[in-house]
């Protein structure tokens, strides 16, 4: 059986489709099922956002067939790990678990590691933000992928 791991961030069109192709390209995709989503439905069906695709381009990663999709209570079945990338799409995550073992699942993606900071922040309102961001979703998925 494979490992199946949800990355959620807010738009599903940032963060959480870059710690999808982060990750994918670190496990065994015999071993391990990647997705995200996001907790807003702004965005449904829409590609990443270009600059998330320009900055997975520039790390040798096409993440540019990814489309977004909405967190729905049914992804508490379907995967092992669910991780949000900050508080606030943490705690909208949790608001939707029925029972202990779904709330169990869900964890913060930069709990993985040791860094300053907890939260992946959102880069939607700073062009600038998204080589950061990449650097921190990086890090983080190296140490799951050893896990894995
Ligand atoms: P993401 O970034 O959660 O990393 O995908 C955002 C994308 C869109 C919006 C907010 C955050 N928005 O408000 O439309």
């Amino acid at each position: 059986m494979k490992t199946k791991v949800l990355m959620v961030c807010l738009g599903n069109i940032c963060r959480s489709p870059l710690a999808e192709g982060i990750l994918q390209d670190k496990v065994d995709p015999e071993k391990v099922f990647v997705d995200s989503a996001g907790t807003g439905g702004y965005h449904i069906g829409k590609s990443p956002d270009p600059r998330s695709i320009t900055v997975a381009h520039n790390h040798g990663l096409n993440i540019e067939k990814q489309r977004c999709r909405q967190f729905q209570k049914s992804d508490f079945e379907k995967f092992d790990v669910i991780y949000a990338m900050d508080r606030s799409n943490l705690n909208n995550i949790l608001s939707l678990a029925n029972t202990p073992e779904d709330a169990k699942k869900v964890k913060l993606l930069l709990a993985e590691v040791e860094l300053p900071v907890i939260e992946v922040p959102d880069p939607y309102w700073d062009d600038n933000g998204f080589e950061k961001v990449f650097q921190l979703i990086d890090t983080a998925c190296t140490s799951i992928a050893k896990k894995l």
